[in-house]
């Protein structure tokens, strides 16, 4: 890690708010206002969060569902567990079928919300970046279309990139509003862009009474 970088997160606004007010991440602040400005989250929902490691978003979305709610975060990494008898996680790779199986049988019910924060180790070479993390956001978005309820809501990352048109086009399929939200504390510099879709059309299967 180079001193210039240390440097500039110890002067980052978000990061240093991260801190103070006890999140895991300055990405907490990214859900926080795309759920200020669309309201994706409610009390009382069932929420999934893909690539939730260290566990911001995790926080965020306890603190909208409350007591009533459920949880459940996706990582390959390990997750540090909240205090919160309503927020479970999973240890799996979200491109194997084997972690949407895991997904469903712990759900109590079809998801309100799916948020994916899922990003592949960076290499530095742009093109790389952006097809590997297209293909991760294809992934999320097919769990999504498979376990959210009919009128449910998604929130997902995307970087910028060739690929990005094909694939807000795919999300505009599935649901009724689609906007795409570059939240403040997203780092301008940064290709990440944050999709969302409001209002799943829905597949009658996930709404089944049998889920
Ligand atoms: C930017 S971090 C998420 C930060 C999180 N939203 C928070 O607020 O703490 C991206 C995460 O995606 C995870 N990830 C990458 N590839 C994955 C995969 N195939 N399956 C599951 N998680 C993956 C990484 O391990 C990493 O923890």
């Amino acid at each position: 890690m180079s001193k210039s970088w240390l440097e500039r997160r110890k002067r980052d606004y978000y990061y240093r708010r991260a801190r103070e007010e006890n999140y895991r991440s300055r990405a907490a602040y990214k859900l926080l206002q795309a759920i200020e400005k669309y309201g994706l989250i409610k009390p009382g929902d069932v929420v999934v969060d893909l690539g939730a490691a260290p566990g911001g978003w995790l926080q965020v979305a306890r603190q909208v569902v409350g007591d009533k709610g459920f949880i459940l975060g996706v990582d390959v990494r390990e997750i540090e567990p909240l205090d919160y008898g309503n927020v479970h996680v999973i240890l799996g790779d979200i491109t194997d079928e084997e972690t949407l199986r895991r997904i469903k049988a712990v759900l109590p019910r079809p998801a309100d919300a799916v948020i994916s924060d899922v990003s592949p180790n960076i290499s530095g070479v742009w093109e790389l970046d952006h097809a590997r993390q297209i293909d991760l956001a294809e992934y999320s978005l097919r769990i999504a279309l498979s376990i959210l309820r009919r009128g449910g809501n998604l929130f997902i990352k995307v970087f910028q990139g060739e690929f990005f048109d094909e694939f807000l086009s795919e999300v505009k399929r599935y649901f009724r509003y689609v906007e795409v939200f570059k939240p403040k504390a997203s780092r301008k510099e940064s290709a990440e862009i944050y999709i969302v879709g409001m209002d799943y059309r829905g597949s009658q299967l996930n709404s089944l009474e049998s889920w």
